[in-house]
Parts: C-alpha cells; sequence; structure tokens
C-alpha cells in the first residue's frame, strides 16, 4: 500500500496536471470525453514516444476483404503482413498512436443486430489505439496499459479483470503463459488472471490476414469488493471489455492455415465510448456526454417519453430502444456520409442504407416521429463528434432516402393489408408479399453481401516469401526506368530501353530459382520500365525477351507491385533462371493510350473543380488504355468538356518531380490523409513547375491541376487531342461517375453527335 502511495506521488510530479485527466480536475461528472482521448493520446505521444497519426477514413482503401474499417489496425495491414513499400512513409513508422473511426456494421465484425437492445454495442465508435511495429511487444504493452488504466485514469483495480489465450490445440497453438506471467508480474492477482479460448482471445481481421492471440481488460461496473470473474466474457452488461491488446504474430492465409509474420507486433483497441462510460462513473454508454445531447435532441423531437435507459422487457413498448438505435445509427450515418459512403444498392453502400431504414422504422413505428427526425439530429451530432462537413448535405442525403424508404413502407403495408383482406382466415400469408423486413432479406441476398468480402484474392507474393525475400536481403525493384520518356523531334513519344537481371521466380505460393517451359509464374527484376496497377492506372503489358540463343519472347501479362518488389506476371516459353538477362519491351501503344487518358483524368478533376468549387471530391478513378472512369461527388456537368479542352489546346506542360513528402503536405488543396505515400514523393502538375507550386503553394494549386502521382503521363497536354464525356450516371446520391474517351474516339463521338 505504501509501495503504492509513493508510486503514485511520483507519477504525479512526472504526470503533471496538463494530462488533464486528474480526477481533481474533472469535477464530479468525471472528464468530458473529449478529456479522455486527448488523455490517450497524450499518455502514449509524450510519456512512450508514440507518433500521433489522424484517424483514417471509415472507407477502406485498397482491401476488398472489408466493407467499412472496422479497427485501427486496418490502416496498417500492410505492416503487418510485410507488403508494405519499404520506401513508404508508413514502413518508417515503430510506435503509433490514435484515435480510429470504426464502422462494424457488416463482414466478420457486424455489431449491427446487438445495437439497441444493450447499452454498449454500437455500428460506429472510436478505438483508442497504440501500436509497435516490430518495436516493443507483449511486457511493455501489458505494463503501458495498466499504467494509463490504475495511474493515470486512476480506475480501481480490484475493478478490473484480464484475459489470455488458453491455447487451441486444433491449430497447434499453446496457452499464452508468457502473458498471464506479465500480468501476475504487474501485481494483478491470479483470481483476476483468466484463460479463454480461440473464440475470445485469438484475434482476427477477417477471414485472411494478420491476426494473433489477445489479451482483454474487462471493467466491472458494480465492484464493492465482489469476485465478478464468473461474469466475463459472458455478455453481462455488468462486466464489459473496455480494452484488447492483441499480439500479432500470424497471418491467416485463404486455405484457413496460419504463417508467422516476419516480424512481432502489437495492435490495441479501446473503445472510447466505453472508456468514457467507466470513467464518467456510468452504467450505459448512452449516459455518457457522447450520447447525452443526441438522446435530448430526439426527445426535443418527438415528444413523447423521456429517456430513462430501459432494457429488455422492463423496456415496454421498445421506447428505449428506439431512442439508442436512432442514436447510434445517426452517428454511423454522418461519419460514413462525411468520408463519402452513401446509402445505396451494394457493398458498404447497401448496409449504410439498412442502417437508416432501421432508424428511420423505429422514428416512424415507435417514437412516432414526424419524417424529417434524423436529419434533424444532424447538427448535434457533428458538433459532438467534431466532423468538419456539409451538415446539409448530409441531411439531404438522410431525408431523401427515408422519404423514398417511408413511401415504399406504405406502398407494402397497403398490398398487405389488401393481401390480408383477400385471405381465408386458414390460409398461410404468401412468400412474395412485400413486408419491409423480407424485402430486407431479398435485397442482401441479392447483391451477394457474403460473396463480395471473400473476393479479390490476386496473385500477390504471399508473406512468407516476401518475408524470405527481405530477410535475404533480396533489393526491391527500382522501377524509376518507367518514367524514362521522352518527346521525339517529330513530337512522338521515344521510350528508353531496359535491361534486366532476373532475381527471382515466385511460383506456388513459393520463391524458386528456376522455372521449367509452360509454367505460369510472378518474375522479380532487379529493374524495371513496367508500369504496375496502382494508384488507378492499369498496369503495363508487353515483353521479357530472355536474352539468350534464342532471344525467346515471353508475354507479360500483369504487373503487381507488393513490398517494393514488381512482379511480372508469364508463361514461361522455356525454363527461366534467377540471374537471367531480359530486355524489356512495354507494349507501347497501350502504355501512351493509358497516359493520355490519366492526364486527361487530371484534367477532367481540374475542370470539374474549377466549375463546381472545391467541394467537388474524387471519389475514385480508373484508367485504361481504352477509357478513363471518374467518380465524383457533385451533380452538375456543365462547361466541363470545355475547359478540358482550353488546357489540350494550349498544350501545357506536364511538370513532374519527386519531392519530400512533408513538403508536399504543405501545399493547399492536396489531400494527403487517406491514402498511403512513398517518400518523397511525386507531384503532377499542369502547366507550372513543381518549384513554384511548392513556393508560390495555395495559388498555384489553384490555378491548375496539381495532384501526388505515381502514374505515367504525357509531357505536353496537347497529345490529349480532345475529350469527349460519353456517360454520366448517378451512382448514389451527391456521386456521379463520367465515363470519358480521348483522341480520335472522342472525335468520332462528335461527329455522330
Ligand atoms: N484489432 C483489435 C480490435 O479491433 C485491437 O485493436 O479489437
Amino acid at each position: 500500500m505504501a509501495a503504492a502511495g509513493r508510486l503514485r506521488r511520483r507519477l504525479l510530479l512526472v504526470v503533471p496536471w496538463h494530462w488533464g485527466c486528474s480526477p481533481r480536475r474533472w469535477g464530479t461528472g468525471g472528464p468530458a470525453a473529449g478529456q479522455v482521448r486527448a488523455a490517450f493520446l497524450r499518455f502514449f505521444q509524450e510519456r512512450h514516444g508514440h507518433r500521433r497519426l489522424p484517424s483514417a477514413s471509415v472507407r477502406p482503401r485498397g482491401d476488398p476483404h472489408l466493407l467499412f474499417v472496422n479497427a485501427g489496425m486496418n490502416q496498417f495491414k500492410p505492416i503487418f503482413l510485410g507488403t508494405v513499400h519499404p520506401r513508404s512513409e508508413l514502413a518508417q513508422y515503430k510506435r503509433v498512436v490514435n484515435s480510429q473511426k470504426c464502422v462494424r456494421a457488416g463482414g466478420k465484425h457486424n455489431d449491427l443486430e446487438d445495437v439497441g437492445r444493450d447499452t454498449y454495442h454500437h455500428t460506429f465508435f472510436e478505438m483508442l489505439g497504440n501500436w509497435s511495429f516490430g518495436d516493443y511487444f507483449k511486457e511493455e504493452a501489458c505494463s503501458m496499459a495498466w499504467e494509463l488504466l490504475t495511474e493515470v485514469y486512476e480506475i480501481p483495480k480490484d475493478r478490473l479483470y484480464v484475459t489470455y489465450f488458453g491455447g487451441d490445440s486444433s491449430l497447434g497453438l499453446n496457452a499464452d503463459e508468457e502473458c498471464r506471467d506479465i500480468w501476475l508480474c504487474l501485481g494483478v492477482p491470479a483470481s483476476h488472471v483468466l484463460p479463454f479460448p480461440l473464440k475470445d482471445n485469438f484475434w482476427e481481421m477477417g477471414d485472411t490476414g494478420p491476426c494473433g492471440p489477445c489479451t482483454e481488460i474487462h471493467y466491472d461496473h458494480v465492484g464493492g469488493g465482489r469476485n465478478a470473474a464468473a461474469l466475463v466474457n459472458q455478455g453481462s452488461p455488468d462486466v464489459v471489455e473496455i480494452w484488447n491488446l492483441v499480439f500479432m504474430q500470424y497471418s491467416r492465409e485463404v486455405e484457413g492455415n496460419l504463417i508467422p509474420l516476419p516480424q512481432h507486433h502489437v495492435d490495441t483497441g479501446m473503445g472510447l465510448e466505453r472508456l468514457v462510460t467507466v470513467l464518467q462513473n456510468k452504467h450505459s454508454n448512452y449516459d455518457t456526454d457522447l450520447f447525452a445531447p443526441i438522446l435530448d435532441a430526439i426527445h426535443k423531437g418527438c415528444g413523447g417519453p423521456r429517456y430513462q435507459g430501459l432494457v429488455g422487457e422492463a423496456d415496454i413498448g421498445a421506447v428505449n430502444m428506439a431512442y439508442r438505435v436512432v442514436a447510434d445509427h445517426v452517428r454511423t450515418l454522418c461519419v460514413c456520409i462525411t468520408d463519402g459512403i452513401y446509402p445505396g444498392l451494394s457493398g458498404a453502400e447497401l448496409v449504410l442504407r439498412r442502417i437508416l431504414r432501421r432508424a428511420v422504422r423505429f422514428c416512424s413505428e415507435v417514437l412516432h416521429a414526424p419524417p424529417g427526425l434524423l436529419a434533424s439530429l444532424v447538427p448535434t451530432v457533428v458538433l459532438w463528434l467534431t466532423l468538419l462537413l456539409f451538415l446539409g448535405e448530409i441531411a439531404d442525403i438522410i431525408n431523401e432516402n427515408e422519404a423514398a424508404f417511408l413511401s415504399s413502407l406504405e406502398r407494402g403495408r397497403r398490398i398487405i393489408e389488401r393481401t390480408v383482406q383477400q385471405m381465408e382466415p386458414s390460409m398461410d400469408f404468401p412468400g412474395e408479399s412485400p413486408s419491409s423486413a423480407w424485402l430486407y432479406l431479398k435485397m442482401r441476398k441479392a447483391h451477394g453481401l457474403q460473396a463480395r468480402q471473400l473476393e479479390g484474392e490476386n496473385v500477390h507474393l504471399d508473406v512468407h516469401s516476401l518475408a524470405q525475400l527481405h530477410s535475404n536481403n533480396v533489393p526491391v525493384t527500382d522501377d524509376s526506368p518507367k518514367y524514362a520518356y521522352t518527346l521525339g523531334q517529330h513530337g512522338q513519344y521515344e521510350f528508353s530501353p531496359c535491361q534486366a537481371t532476373v532475381l527471382m521466380l515466385y511460383r506456388d505460393q513459393s520463391l524458386q530459382e528456376e522455372v521449367g517451359a509452360g509454367q505460369r509464374c510472378g518474375v522479380i527484376l532487379d529493374r524495371t520500365n513496367f508500369y504496375a496497377e496502382q494508384g488507378g492506372q492499369a498496369s503495363d503489358r508487353g515483353y521479357l525477351m530472355h536474352l539468350g540463343q534464342q532471344d525467346t519472347l515471353f508475354p507479360v501479362e500483369s504487373v503487381h507491385l507488393c513490398g517494393g518488389y514488381v512482379i511480372h506476371e508469364v508463361t514461361a516459353v522455356e525454363t527461366l533462371r534467377a540471374g537471367d538477362q531480359v530486355q524489356l519491351f512495354v507494349d507501347e501503344a497501350q502504355r501512351l493510350a493509358c497516359m493520355i487518358n490519366h492526364t486527361a483524368t487530371h484534367l477532367l478533376s481540374f475542370a470539374l473543380r474549377h466549375i463546381l468549387g472545391d467541394n467537388t471530391e474524387q471519389q475514385g478513378s480508373h484508367v485504361t488504355a481504352e477509357r478513363l472512369r471518374f467518380d465524383f461527388n457533385t451533380k452538375h456537368l456543365q462547361q466541363v468538356e470545355q475547359v478540358v479542352q482550353e488546357v489540350i489546346k494550349r498544350n501545357e506542360v506536364v511538370h513532374m518531380a519527386e519531392v519530400p513528402l512533408t513538403l508536399a503536405r504543405r501545399v493547399q488543396g492536396l489531400r494527403t490523409v487517406d491514402e498511403e505515400y512513398p517518400d518523397p514523393v511525386r507531384i503532377v502538375s499542369l502547366g507550372v513547375p513543381v518549384e513554384s507550386v511548392l513556393i508560390h503553394d495555395s495559388e498555384a494549386a489553384m490555378h491548375t491541376s496539381v495532384e501526388l502521382c505515381c502514374g505515367t503521363h504525357l509531357l505536353q497536354t496537347g497529345a490529349v487531342e480532345d475529350l469527349a464525356i460519353i456517360s454520366e450516371r448517378q451512382l448514389a446520391k451527391g456521386i456521379s461517375r463520367v465515363i470519358a474517351v480521348t483522341g480520335g474516339q472522342a472525335k468520332q463521338v462528335r461527329k455522330k453527335d
């Protein structure tokens, strides 16, 4: 006891009041949610040397297995798997802390059905997390967590329980006794250190990907000297998990087997909502300052009884559940719409539509609220979540979707009533009748959510082979020759030749020194002028000429980038060995067509912004040799072609240069938040030299097209010749997709007009 007192005094000296989290400064209600979040970030940043990062968007980038970002670790998956490009900013991280926006409403981690029934599951929540990438491991992770909870937040130790992985014989995994012993050494009594099986204490992001044993910290809301070990992991609202510390050691492969990761990492996640509940001495997340203002706004909007926090049978007519559902769902809607996910008909959009409709049903059927209640909550949510986005737009999207849903519900109701009137009392209700629940199920099935989550496996290097390449110090591919082209005397593009050495071959998930004739394989070279698919630009095709007696040509079907290695997919025409020399021939016509369309995409983006203002944000693009596709979030489309054509006519120089990422981030108007960028990063600027952009950043970036881009571009805009928009389609409310063609194709389209 005396020792604990001394330790606390020492910590109070070292960790002064500015943590903002000393109970003496909180007042009786405990710290505000904002103070809790700030104290977490500061603790890891200032005390334990972590780098603080902003939250990523909830829209997953480049991960076909995910509908939404569902954990803080999603954006770091390439680090865990070792697929990160060694030159990228991501690869430099060792210790990181942030608060990540997460949505768990689809896929492996889906809490949708629990939301509203209990007081601690949410479709959207904030996850406080600290990470070690090949740096500290179990011991430091546990002791930092314990220090934060018990010394900084001053949570009574006797209310905390920790769990560890109890092993799994079918996977040949032993119990994590190391973790158990760490907790015991930290002074947690043995009766509070509990083993649990795979289901509870082995964390996996999805069906495949990085995973490992975890240790969780649970809090007993009742306390009072009792031992609540029997309630841990039993779904009791009294004993709730607050923090999960995952020790990333494996990668789960498609076949289900576990492969050890090249490095050990730590991934922790603590739900801000649950932590705030503990620190504000509440029993329900909905009683904290994160939800109370929204519940008040719901009450003001619909009248009727106030929220009383009742659950289960005590909650007559599910009125309290309705309050919780609406408060939870409107937060999710605001966050998703802000990040560019709109209610729609497939994937994450379909899930969001379902969330919106669930909220509307509770508003209208249980709370008897007038239409528009949901959207009226947006300002409160936006204020409390400090989302910097178009309030009006979010509210419009919610209102339009609500109106459409209410009218289809009404139609459905009328049909059901008619059907019931025509039925004999003994007849079964016909399966085809459109009750809303049936419509939901039907829609889900029709859009194959499950199937979509499993799609997208590609011929990338497996984790094991990648680790082997790195550990054998095989240098990553020098792909700078992809930019080696110039304009010839007559304005034609001249691509420099490129010769390379085969470093390794990849086949059947293993690295090989040799492949025989007729075998499909990935060829890893020391250098290449092939463009690997990335940044929305399709990969090059072409040939490798095997320099030998015959100079045999191997067609290159596609090219991928993985962990800095460029993989050329070929079917070997004859035996190919590590050390062989090859001459590289990119299909220049296809490459040039891609370059034209990529430069044209920048022109289109610039023209849209120029005409429609800064709210026009690119939502995605895809550039191939045949056409370019561009998704953007605005409804108007006028004068755009004209602006593009003017820039084409001016034959502006396309300036391209690599600059340090920190410098590029200072250029206003360049979005650098959610993407993974190499350092140095490439800037592509139309008409204005990159140096001028860096010096007069805001001016230049506003008046021309300036983008961070790794694509291959024309050297002057004139070669685009022409651009014609051949279709514009609304994908979802507020997002349109434009398909355009360039050059001769564009001219033909114009002739037909
Ligand atoms: N990835 C783990 C989780 O989501 C810990 O952050 O629970």
